[in-house]
């Protein structure tokens, strides 16, 4: 699909990088030439992830323990990256989320997601765009959101409400910093199974049935296609693209979202009957 040097020397750092769809997207970019910095949480995930991409993309993963809701912690990460060479493209995919209802939430849970995707992400823009800006560089920043930022979810209202303000950075810095050459753009991808996504939203093999019949295309997203979204959208092929956000979604969220889907379940014989039905 891609020119095998596509991202030649181009830096990337993904937050999150050590699993699911981060480790996914960063293979993918080392493959089209990439240099990775991945981070997250957990020392002995990132120390592995980088180990596995070394073995087939030798020195050209770095990674740093870093929690994204600490500032100062992104601070330490970004002078540690940038005094080896600077970044083009930033990618705010780590996330949180759990299945809930709301009104049993705490404080601190609410802001345990919060924290990570609204702050995080806002965080992470933030202290690489000035550094950018104040170089006069251009670069890219790619943020993973999700089809409920503009439709609401219920039961991952703190997913949904942090997701919102992604996409609402994302537009509007589209615009701020367009003119200083970086362009923003989002990625929704509906159902790609991952640990850490489904362990936390599906809690059965009836509700895992139930969600695959809601997505027209009848099947679960493959991480290839998500990664090469992402690839095509900070490469300089999408140089024009800013400010948008990619549904990657084999059709679920308009499924949902139109009035006459649950139509589906009717059958050959009262398809027929409908047609043979007279108005007034
Ligand atoms: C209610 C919960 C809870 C749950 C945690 N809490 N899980 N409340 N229901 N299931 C509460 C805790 O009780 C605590 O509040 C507060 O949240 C913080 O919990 P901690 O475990 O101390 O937080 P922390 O260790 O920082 O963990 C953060 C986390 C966790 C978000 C809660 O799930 C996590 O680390 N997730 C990272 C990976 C992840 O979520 N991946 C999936 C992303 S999928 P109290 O008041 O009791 O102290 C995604 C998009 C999916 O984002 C889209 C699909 C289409």
């Amino acid at each position: 699909m891609f020119q095998a040097d596509l991202l030649k020397d181009e830096r990337v750092l993904i937050t999150g990088g050590g699993t699911g769809l981060g480790k996914s997207m960063g293979r993918r970019m080392l493959e089209l030439g990439a240099e990775l910095v991945i981070c997250g949480r957990r020392e002995a995930v990132l120390d592995e992830t980088a180990a596995e991409f070394d073995a087939d993309f030798p020195g050209r993963t770095a990674w740093h323990r870093c929690d994204i809701r600490d500032p100062d912690a992104i601070e330490a990460m970004l002078e540690a990256v940038w005094a080896d060479r600077p970044l083009d493209t930033l990618i705010n995919n780590a996330a949180g989320n759990f299945l809930a209802r709301t009104e049993t939430l705490s404080p601190r849970a609410l802001d345990a997601v919060l924290g990570i995707v609204l702050h995080g992400s806002a965080y992470m823009t933030l202290a690489c765009g000035k550094r950018w800006i104040a170089a006069g560089r251009a670069a890219t920043v790619l943020s993973i959101v999700a089809t409920y930022a503009w439709s609401g979810s219920a039961y991952v209202v703190p997913s949904a409400m942090a997701k919102a303000g992604v996409l609402a950075m994302t537009r509007s810095l589209a615009v701020e910093w367009g003119p200083k050459g970086i362009r923003l753009n989002a990625i929704a991808p509906g159902p790609f199974p991952t640990k850490g996504a489904w362990d936390r939203l599906v809690p059965n093999k009836e509700i895992e049935a139930a969600w695959l019949g809601r997505i027209p295309l009848g099947r679960v997203g493959e991480h290839r296609e998500l990664a090469d979204l992402a690839v095509y959208l900070i490469s300089e092929g999408a140089g024009y693209v800013n400010g948008e956000v990619v549904t990657i979604d084999g059709g679920e969220w308009l499924k949902g979202a139109g009035t006459f889907s649950l139509m589906e379940a009717l059958s050959d014989a009262e398809w027929q009957a409908m047609r043979g039905r007279k108005g007034g």
